[in-house]
């Protein structure tokens, strides 16, 4: 196998010559914060495109101001990392970037005061599709979603993933293969790893930051597609779980996941139970947009090789 770099406090370097202590508190207490983002290949272009990287780069800066994480880099600044890590790992094919941000103190004590063991890295992951499925079947889950008051999950904390694992491990043991989180209101929140929209009476709908979710750029792109290419009025509204069973259509979106139809919940099928037409064409511009073929959005993608 070839050599693998990856990004570790302001150098690149070979992959196997950086390691986590058992020590580390990020390790014992999960005290980081880290994106995922994609870097999409064309074969038509030849080209790597980086999605949306300034966007996910402020989003892991504001993570890190909210959990004491110093990170002396500005988003622009760890974009041209990112573009410098791909061109070393000289990837050909769709990747996820995973830039993480940590407390490597190797002390006991779950404190994070101080940044003088703060570490800021990224790692390439090459990705095509996150899961099998083309059509998800879910379970809303019996977890509740983390609060803002309790671990951000705006944030993006590596500790807040135990919750998604939870939900994601009891929709799977129960046949399902996803979950659904309800927050502590008992309103949809979001998938383990994804935002959720359902499409009713000619609508698409969302629920709201407030609800605590983390707010996607995917979710993001989503709406904006919706509203400028297929003229459909989006809303940001709190989600009732009935709401779930008696949509017109479901889906999930995110950076690992795109746009992903949802074609059952508990068990009740949405609608015809088939994928939506909306998400379908949603998926589709989506698509087109990530791999460079719509000149519009050419500005959301940053070329790797600059072909
Ligand atoms: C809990 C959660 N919700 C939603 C999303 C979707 O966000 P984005 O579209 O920015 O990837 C993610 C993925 O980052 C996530 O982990």
């Amino acid at each position: 196998m070839d050599k693998s770099y990856v990004f570790y406090n302001g150098e690149i370097v070979e992959e196997e010559k950086v390691s986590v202590s058992i020590r580390s508190r990020v390790v014992n207490y999960g005290l980081g914060v880290f994106e995922g983002i994609r870097a999409y290949w064309s074969d038509e272009d030849q080209e790597l495109y980086g999605f949306k990287l300034i966007e996910h780069y402020k989003r892991f800066l504001q993570s890190a101001k909210v959990v004491n994480l110093k990170i002396d880099y500005t988003a622009e600044e760890l974009a041209d990392f990112t573009i410098e890590l791909l061109r070393k790992n000289g990837y050909k094919q769709t990747t996820y970037i995973r830039p993480i941000a940590y407390k490597d103190t190797k002390t006991v004590g779950v404190s994070i005061e101080g940044h003088e063991d703060d570490v800021v890295a990224i790692y390439l992951q090459p990705m095509g599709k996150y899961m099998e499925q083309e059509e998800f079947r879910v379970k809303v889950s019996s977890w509740v979603r983390i609060a803002d008051n309790m671990l951000p999950p705006r944030t993006k904390a590596t500790a807040g993933y135990l919750n998604s694992a939870l939900a994601s491990l009891e929709a799977k043991r129960a046949g399902y293969d996803e979950a659904v989180l309800l927050n502590r209101n008992g309103y949809v929140c979001e998938g383990p790893g994804e935002n959720i929209f359902i499409y009713k009476k000619g609508k698409l709908i969302t629920p709201p930051a407030s609800d605590d979710i983390l707010e996607g750029i995917t979710r993001d792109v989503v709406m904006q597609l919706a509203r400028e290419e297929l003229g459909i009025e989006c809303v940001e509204k709190s989600i009732a779980r009935t709401e779930l069973y008696n949509a017109d259509e479901v889906f999930f979106s995110g950076t690992a996941m795109e746009v992903a139809p949802v074609v059952e919940v508990d068990g009740i099928k949405v609608a015809d139970g088939k994928s939506g037409e909306v998400c379908m064409k949603l998926k589709e511009l989506f698509a087109d947009i990530t791999h460079g073929r719509n000149e519009k959005y050419k500005d959301s993608l940053r070329p790797v090789y600059g072909k």
